[in-house]
């Protein structure tokens, strides 16, 4: 194994760290809490565990944590009357409705409900429409997490092949953004892709966020790259149940020059960002 491992989980606890201080001297010297409210619709498990670690991270930072969970068969007109007290409430700085939501619900009328400046995931339209050109405005907690990664390992970005492996609305797509921001050469490749792993055989950022077990092998990586692994993917091994990503991280480590594992890279990272942009939002909301 050659490549430097990406420590999202020290990086994290740093960042956490960070916030945590801006807290303290928020509630000192202007006696404002930032408070971050989370809506689950739902049981869904994975998301459980999702929203339990987000209010643990937000109690633990200083902040106060407001979850609301809501049954499956909540209505649409009970979700909105729910949003509309969170948007209104000067409690609550940021709000977070997890998804994916239960298909009877339509999650982008849901999202474009929120208060954009409320909107910690920035996935209302106003926060991806300031994103793309270039404006101020709340970043996606994942591929700012990747971001902050990259920029701390390779310095400048700028001149960098970049491809972003998966166009979904969450990551792949404002990953692109932020990439093409700090001026890399921008590709967004996904499942339609001709030839995915020449163009993937090209970057010097690989970010991989699809959704599938151990899709990107090794031989794909080009030697030196730095590769962002996204996936969070749960798969049976040997009779256990293993977290992997969507790079096959050992293979690809015996080639990259950096990667983030899985457990322990991107997923620490998003949790701290979506503290920072609780924090961001609150300062916003308070001159
Ligand atoms: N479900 C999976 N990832 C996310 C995320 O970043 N934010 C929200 N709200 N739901 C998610």
């Amino acid at each position: 194994m050659s490549a430097k491992i990406i420590d999202g989980k020290a990086f994290a606890a740093k960042v956490r760290g960070q916030v945590a201080e801006h807290v303290a001297r928020l509630k000192k010297e202007n006696g404002i809490t930032p408070g971050l409210a989370v809506v689950l619709v739902g049981e869904d498990p994975a998301s459980e565990v999702y929203v339990r670690s987000k209010g643990k991270a937000t109690v633990e930072a200083g902040m106060n944590s407001y979850e609301h969970k809501l049954p499956a068969e909540t209505s649409e007109a009970e979700l909105l009357a729910l949003i509309d007290k969170l948007n209104n409430d000067p409690n609550v700085h940021g709000i977070l409705v997890q998804l994916p939501l239960p298909k009877h619900l339509n999650s982008d009328l849901v999202i474009n409900s929120l208060d954009p400046a409320k909107d910690v995931d920035g996935f209302h339209i106003s926060n991806v429409g300031l994103l793309g050109t270039g404006q101020k405005s709340m970043v996606p907690c994942t591929p700012l997490g990747s971001l902050m990664m990259l920029r701390d390992h390779l310095g400048s970005l700028s001149g960098l092949d970049a491809v972003v492996v998966g166009r979904s609305n969450i990551v792949g797509k404002p990953m692109a953004q932020l990439l093409l921001g700090d001026s890399c050469t921008v590709t967004i490749a996904h499942s339609r892709t001709k030839d995915l792993a020449g163009v993937c055989r090209k970057a010097d950022i690989l970010v991989a966020a699809v959704g599938r077990p151990e899709m990107i092998p090794g031989d794909w990586v080009k030697p030196d790259a730095t590769v962002i692994d996204v996936g969070i993917n749960r798969i049976e091994r040997d009779g256990k149940t293993k977290l992997v990503g969507d790079v096959q991280f050992e293979s690809a480590a015996k080639v990259a020059g950096a990667i983030t594992p899985v457990p322990g890279g991107v997923g620490p990272m998003t949790i701290a960002c979506l503290l920072a942009n609780t924090v961001t939002a609150c300062c916003r909301a308070n001159g």
